[in-house]
């Protein structure tokens, strides 16, 4: 969930780690700090809060690591923030990632003598180097990493070595090689304004970078040296800035004009031939995290209403619990932005187990999702960093459809309603709409509690507008199926609680009946779909597109939690207690 960052170069290190750790601040935002190695001085500052460059100077020396923490063991002080050092003080460690035997491994080191600093599992990782350092950086990197039992990424520096050793087991770290220069990073956005080369690292690799040498990577569990090429990123830097916007979150919501088309422009072969291994298939499980959980779910709906193929939808913390069913038959579709969540990495390796396939779909190139599926889909969505996912969201169901309509055989036919939702959410993303719903927030901005139903295709939506509500403007939501409101929820409504009811999916007779139920007992029927209905109070329009309908119905709300968000003050980018890439199980 933190985010790391290295350089090696000719240039004063600390203004180029402070730039790429703001542009990493979405994986975690607690803390931060850095270690700059000048001849044989490490020099180490930390803070708590988010990267702010006052009141820290600029260090001196051309090598150095920098880190933005998401708290996990220990709580959020400028103690445990990283760099952590050993006893010498000759050795600093950052580290992303979940050490899973830290407290024998710790107690270990205490009854060797080594003082900790901080409750962190992490600080143990420059321990164990000390513990073994006459071996060399290098190696004595690569005895911890096998000690190490649990996810990590880690970059090391040493008072008398020119460089920096990094190395990954479970957490992603990808390597910029510039003119003279490499960048090392848990994401390429850390360093896409100064290079687009990169080579990735696998798990259970590491690379030693020196000044002016070649990059050395070697298999942490035999030594072994590994060649590797470098690859070309295309996405555009200045897709990762803001540009005109005040927040991510917004210019990502206004992108949906171009991310559907984008993200339907796959290879119509490819797409055949996945709904063909779908249709073969013996058990077809839909897997994802968050706001990816609630496209697989709706995914569910839309493989039953378009292909008429019963596929599951699991939350993927809770797959391992279906291993019994899985075997050589069994394929994944794996749907996750980052494609670096832990839940969703250990579905796939439960699967890889009983032999099952697995596809993926995936808006960051490179990620360890995509390196370890049979296939994989790009969304092509463009860098998403705000925390709350948008556009990646319509993109995924984008795909969602284009699988579905080809495993029916009308992979033209969903072309055609992609393209028709493509162009309609164009219309849709214009001020006046945008001015409205702002007044709707308005209204609503000192409201305790939202609640969201739906049906059918729009169920998974109710609970995909109740995550976006929640984590942008910290107001309590929940969504729920129309139907299950007068089993229980029902008694959570009183005069004028906000009821937003998503329609235009087909189910609309049993919803508005829903709805009605909800007024009787004072809620305030915001509705969201094509048509009027009398109980509204309030209406959001959206356009007919049919099936499709939770493509568009999600626009209004991904807008309606923008604007709660923003008039209630709120940290929008980057919300409280949450990280972009969750990569702790
Ligand atoms: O990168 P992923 O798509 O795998 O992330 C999954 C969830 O962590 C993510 O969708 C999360 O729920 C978002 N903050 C929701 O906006």
């Amino acid at each position: 969930m933190c985010g790391i960052i290295g350089y090696v170069g000719a240039k004063n290190a600390t203004p180029i780690l402070f730039d790429s750790l703001k542009r990493l601040e979405y994986r975690g935002y607690d803390s931060y700090g850095f270690a700059t190695l000048d001849g044989e001085k490490i020099w180490v500052r930390k803070s708590k809060g988010k990267v702010s460059e006052a009141g820290f100077e600029k260090l001196p020396g051309s090598v150095g690591i920098a880190h933005t923490r998401w708290a996990t063991h220990g709580k959020v002080t400028k103690a445990n923030a990283h760099p952590h050092l050993d006893c010498t003080k000759r050795i600093a460690v950052i580290h992303n990632g979940i050490i899973e035997n830290f407290e024998k491994l710790k107690s270990d080191l205490v009854k060797k003598g080594h003082v900790f600093r901080s409750d962190t599992d992490s600080e143990i990782i420059a321990h164990l180097i000390e513990d073994s350092i006459e071996l060399g950086l290098p190696e004595a990197v690569m005895r911890t990493m096998k000690i190490l039992k649990g996810r990590s990424a880690v970059l090391v520096i040493k008072n008398d070595f020119d460089g920096i050793v990094a190395a990954r087991n479970g957490s992603p770290l990808i390597l910029g090689v510039g003119r003279d220069e490499y960048f090392i990073a848990s994401d390429v956005p850390a360093f896409l304004n100064r290079t687009k080369d990169v080579m990735y690292l696998d798990d259970g690799e590491m690379v030693v970078l020196e000044r002016d040498r070649k990059p050395v990577f070697r298999n942490i569990g035999t030594g072994t040296r590994i060649e590797k090429r470098i690859i070309k990123i295309d996405w555009d830097a200045k897709h990762a800035e803001k540009g005109n916007y005040r927040h991510f979150m917004i210019k990502e919501i206004m992108e949906q004009k171009e991310t559907i088309i984008r993200a339907i422009n796959q290879n119509d072969g490819e797409i055949k031939k996945v709904a063909a291994a779908i249709n073969k298939a013996y058990g077809v499980f839909l897997i994802g995290c968050g706001t990816a959980g609630n496209v697989c779910h709706t995914g569910e709906y839309i493989f039953s209403s378009i292909a008429k193929k019963h596929v599951n939808h699991v939350v993927a913390s809770e797959f391992p619990g279906y291993r019994d069913f899985l075997t050589k038959k069994t394929l994944l579709i794996m749907v996750s932005q980052s494609g670096e969540t832990a839940d969703v990495l250990e579905a796939v390796r439960v699967a890889r187990e009983k032999g099952a396939k697995v596809i993926s779909l995936v808006n960051v190139r490179g990620s360890t999702l995509h390196r370890m599926s049979d296939f994989t889909f790009h969304i092509n969505a463009g860098p998403e960093k705000a925390v709350a996912s948008t556009k990646a969201t319509t993109a995924q169901l984008a795909i969602l459809y284009l699988l579905a309509y080809a495993c029916a055989g009308r992979i033209e036919e969903g072309k055609r309603l992609l393209l028709e939702v493509a162009s309609k959410i164009n219309d849709m993303l214009n001020p006046r709409y945008d001015e409205r719903i702002r007044a709707l927030a308005c209204s609503m901005q000192r409201k305790k509690n939202i609640y969201i139903i739906g049906r059918s295709l729009n169920y998974p939506m109710a609970m995909e507008s109740a995550i976006k509500i929640m984590e942008v403007s910290y107001i309590h939501a929940h969504g729920f199926a129309g139907g299950e409101m007068k089993h229980g929820p029902i008694a959570l409504i009183e005069k004028n609680t906000p009821c937003i009811v998503l329609t235009g999916d087909g189910s609309d007779q049993d919803t508005v009946n829903n709805a009605m139920e909800i007024k009787a007992r004072g809620g305030y029927i915001i509705g969201v779909g094509p048509k009027k209905y009398e109980v509204f109070d309030f209406w959001l329009k959206t356009p007919d597109v049919g099936l499709a309908s939770p493509m568009v119905n999600i626009i209004p709300v991904q807008l309606l939690a923008y604007h709660l968000g923003d008039l209630r003050g709120c940290d929008i980018d980057t919300p409280r207690n949450l990280a972009k890439s969750v990569t702790v199980k």
